[in-house]
């Protein structure tokens, strides 16, 4: 698949001329309205899922306050007028640094979830890393995106046997990378979805790449003891949930209430889901399962990027899940240059977390990213329209980082320095 080149000077003339016949942005450019009409397009506890932080939400923020504490030093008399924002990542030639994070239950935003994010994604030829937690069978997204760039991300099970079937999936449907998330080894206290007391795995959410894997499905017909710690008091809401979940688990509704095998899926998934015993001794597994590069995305100490070099690891993401596991962690663009200083461009760095806008981008590539990572605005743009949103809120931000980049003074990635920035 071709991917669309995107001309930031076309974009910004294309949308007012646009103006002129009374036609505006299908969604809107303004992060903080994109969330707001998110909000107002999807129910009150899919937005809550997406939008919570971990507790005080302080990690939200702070993800977010950083890149103020950095500012631009533009200079003038360049001749821009040659722009180049493109780079390489996962072995990929990319129009712009700019990847999809791995975000897990987008049926919640859109039905065609997945699906829809892998096209705009491709279209643009922008890297989509498919979470484990999809909404839709990793096959399925790999092949309506074509040769189109596409990772996939592991939650490291408590069952090695599931994780190896995962990766070798991965690999048979063109994924370019594994990137392992080292951060949700537990959920974090999310207060938003507590208070609705909702979690939408508990619902046959967000398990796609579980109901659809042979390992996981053999262990499910295998004997065993598989109670939920806690079993929910049974009233009018019990039911009409375990109905919905029967609708939705692959095999049939009336098959499914019968062998009761959708529920037993779902208690077998929240058993076996994350393993919280977890070590760096444990990566050379996943290196004897997969050819892949690998990639660690969570690392937020200089010490633990230093480990994972010693340990050959292929690539980083710093991250902290945008603010959704530790509350008072480390901002990303506050760990960005200690990392970077371990790494010396050894290995390439992805930052995600609170990026929105081409300042953000461009001050993470000057601190030392190699790209940056996209979680909650492409979900915001796939809630209120689908594909055709995704590729609105990627081509914006893409074209906000070639101007921000040339009124810069900077007419490449190579041109982004630290010297760009002064830090107030
Ligand atoms: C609703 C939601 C679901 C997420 N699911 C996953 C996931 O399944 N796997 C993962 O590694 N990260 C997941 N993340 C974290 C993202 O990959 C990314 O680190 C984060 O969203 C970046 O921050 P931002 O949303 O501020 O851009 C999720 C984030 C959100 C908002």
């Amino acid at each position: 698949m071709k991917a669309e080149k995107i001309n930031a000077l076309e974009r910004q003339r294309q949308v007012y001329v646009n103006g002129l016949s009374g036609i505006k942005p299908l969604v809107p450019v303004d992060m903080d309205k994109l969330a707001q009409k998110a909000a107002e397009s999807i129910s009150k506890e899919a937005y809550a899922y997406i939008a919570t932080g971990a507790s005080r939400e302080l990690t939200v923020a702070s993800n977010r306050n950083a890149f103020q504490r950095w500012e631009i030093i533009p200079r003038m008399l360049k001749n821009v007028s040659n722009r180049d924002t493109s780079t390489e990542i996962f072995s990929t030639k990319i129009q712009s640094p700019i990847v999809l994070s791995p975000v897990g239950v987008l049926e919640m935003a859109h039905k065609e979830a997945d699906t829809a994010v892998g096209k705009a994604a491709a279209s643009l030829g922008i890297p989509f890393i498919f979470s484990n937690q999809a909404s839709i069978p990793m096959e399925s997204v790999a092949k309506t995106m074509g040769d189109a760039p596409k990772c996939f991300q592991l939650y490291w099970s408590k069952s090695n046997e599931l994780v190896a079937s995962l990766v070798k999936r991965a690999e048979s449907c063109g994924c370019r990378a594994i990137v392992v998330t080292l951060d949700t080894f537990l959920l974090g206290w999310r207060t938003r979805d507590l208070d609705l007391a909702f979690l939408p795995f508990m619902e046959g959410m967000g398990i796609a790449n579980y109901t659809s894997d042979p390992v996981f499905n053999r262990l499910l017909d295998e004997p065993k003891e598989q109670a939920l710690a806690v079993k929910p008091k049974v009233t009018l809401t019990t039911i009409e949930k375990i109905l919905k979940l029967n609708r939705r688990y692959p095999g049939g509704f009336f098959k499914n209430i019968r062998s009761g095998r959708a529920l037993a899926g779902v208690k077998q998934f929240v058993n076996i889901y994350s393993r919280d015993t977890l070590t760096w001794k444990d990566l050379s597994f996943l290196r004897k399962q997969t050819k892949l590069p690998i990639y660690l995305k969570g690392i937020l100490h200089p010490n633990d990027a230093k480990m994972a070099l010693e340990e050959g690891i292929d690539g980083l993401i710093v991250s902290n899940h945008g603010g959704r596991q530790v509350d008072g962690s480390i901002s990303t663009l506050a760990a960005l240059p200690k990392i970077a200083e371990v790494i010396q461009k050894q290995i390439p760095i992805i930052m995600d977390s609170g990026i929105r806008s081409g300042a953000d981008i461009f001050k993470a590539i000057a601190l030392g990213a190699d790209a940056v990572g996209i979680g909650r605005p492409y979900v915001y743009g796939l809630a209120i329209a689908g594909e055709a949103g995704v590729r609105e809120v990627l081509i914006n931000l893409m074209a906000d980082f070639e101007l921000n980049m040339a009124l810069a003074g900077c007419t490449s990635l190579e041109d982004i320095t630290k010297d760009c920035l002064v830090s107030v």
